[in-house]
């Protein structure tokens, strides 16, 4: 059953595109600005253990659950869930679990789209050569009068959900598969311009020192609980898009072997990342640990004010926006896929109207950075709608998903389909290794972070 089973949506022409695939999915404005930063907050090198741990114990066995899930149902993660869940002898209520991913897809996409829309402007601005000798007022003032513009935050929402949707409408092979094909060398080859270009600068010693040289003394519990909930939201974990990228995967190829070089390169980018964006930063004597501001803010200075910036500064916004898109895209799959499976719609139909209605709940979202910042949807929690999104989503929804996820496969499945799907022997010690992470290790810690979000301890 579980063999002959096709995608409709198409597939992958090989492993490979898969894997490029789903690294652009991790890869965006997680591993870019708030990798490095959090880095920075968090006792350094110190916390870069705890993450890499974080990655390889809850990460990659989630991940592969994932993937699994994904090619044996081979159809969005609403009916990959509930087709594995018949097969398995289980309630096909478990697709429940796959409406739970599309909603958090979704509801993520609402404001991600708005600060990709800030990733495209600010790529405008290098293009202009906007950056040009600006001091740190007028570059706040810069980032202070585009999120403030209603109109500004609004255009560039729109321009950034036109990019997803004419991506997406054109389907997984002509679509995703072309564009990540052609943005994801490029934005390894930005990358490198980048880091190549930080050695040149007298920062980069500093920036290694700031990364790698680990002083547990600095490591709280509560930074220990960001590196996991880092580790979940860089790899896409918990809400299905690695779940439909994995139905699109040929049944030919090796599931570890995959999602190990994803891991392993989501990974690297955040460090290279970090390894690019400190030495200039440092170079010029900036402050690492702006957040947000880091990328929208500092940045823009130290472009304007270094040998190359008109061109660094412009690698490095588009390599932003290329991020955001490829991360974009997979976000907004799940449900795609789920409408053009469930209706008569066309996938350019369903593309249209599931991006419509994210970008309505992202005109939300973007004016609540300005004309409705004083709007609060949720009693006694003082957020603005962009924050109930994002830590709706991001704080409850993905961990949720991902310990559900991994009790789905680790605890409910048979352990031969689960085999069967991995390539692994039932007594090889990369099985047994997946199984006693993805049993106890992985759930244990989501609960923890689940806990800490919902502020119980
Ligand atoms: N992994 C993406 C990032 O680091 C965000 C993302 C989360 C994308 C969940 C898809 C699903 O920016």
């Amino acid at each position: 059953m579980a063999e002959s089973r096709q995608s409709i949506h198409g597939e992958w022409s090989s492993g490979m595109v898969f894997v490029l695939a789903a690294t652009g999915s991790a890869v965006g404005l997680g591993n870019i600005w708030r990798f490095p930063y959090l880095v920075g907050e968090n006792g350094g090198g110190a916390f870069v253990i705890v993450y890499l741990a974080c990655i390889l114990l809850v990460g990659l066995p989630i991940m592969m659950a994932e993937v699994m899930i994904g090619r044996r149902g081979k159809r969005s993660p609403i009916n990959a869930l509930k087709t594995v869940a018949r097969e398995e002898g289980l309630s096909s209520q478990w697709k429940l679990l796959g409406w739970l991913g599309v909603l958090a897809g979704f509801l993520i996409l609402s404001f991600y789209s708005v600060v990709g829309g800030w990733a495209l402007y600010y790529a405008l601005q290098a293009l202009l050569n906007n950056f040009s000798g600006i001091e740190p007022t007028a570059a706040s003032g810069m980032f202070g009068s585009l999120v403030g513009s209603p109109s500004l935050v609004l255009l560039w929402h729109t321009l950034f959900m036109i990019i997803l949707v004419v991506i997406v409408a054109a389907g997984v092979r002509k679509g995703l598969q072309r564009a990540v094909t052609i943005l994801m060398p490029l934005l390894f080859m930005i990358l490198l311009v980048m880091v190549v270009y930080g050695m040149t600068t007298g920062g980069f010693g500093t920036a290694l020192g700031f990364m790698f040289s680990p002083n547990f003394g600095d490591l709280t519990g509560a930074s220990v609980l960001a590196a996991l909930g880092q580790a979940f939201f860089t790899l896409s974990l918990g809400m299905g898009a690695i779940m439909v990228y994995g139905a699109y995967l040929p049944r030919t190829e090796s599931i570890p072997v995959a999602t190990g070089w994803i891991v392993g390169m989501d990974t690297l980018t955040a460090i290279i990342a970090g390894l690019a964006i400190f030495p200039v930063v440092f170079a010029v004597g900036m402050e690492p640990g702006a957040g947000p501001g880091l990328v929208f803010e500092t940045l823009p200075v130290v472009f304007g004010g270094i040998p190359f910036g008109f061109i660094l500064g412009l690698l490095f916004f588009v390599l932003l926006t290329v991020a955001a898109v490829t991360s974009g895209i997979s976000l907004l799959e799940p449900a795609v896929a789920y409408v053009t499976e469930a209706t008569a719609m066309s996938r350019a139909g369903a593309t249209s109207a599931i991006a419509a209605a994210i970008w309505l709940l992202g005109i939300a979202a973007g004016l609540s950075l300005n004309a409705w910042a004083d709007i609060r949807i949720i009693p006694g929690m003082d957020e603005n709608i962009f924050g109930v999104l994002e830590f709706i989503s991001n704080d409850i929804m993905l961990p949720l998903g991902g310990l559900l996820i991994a009790l789905f496969a680790a605890w409910f499945m048979r352990l031969e389909s689960v085999t069967d799907e991995l390539g692994l022997d039932v007594a090889s010690t990369g099985f047994r290794v997946w199984l006693l992470t993805t049993r106890f290790v992985a759930p244990a810690a989501v609960i923890l972070v689940f806990l800490n979000a919902l502020g119980l301890f």
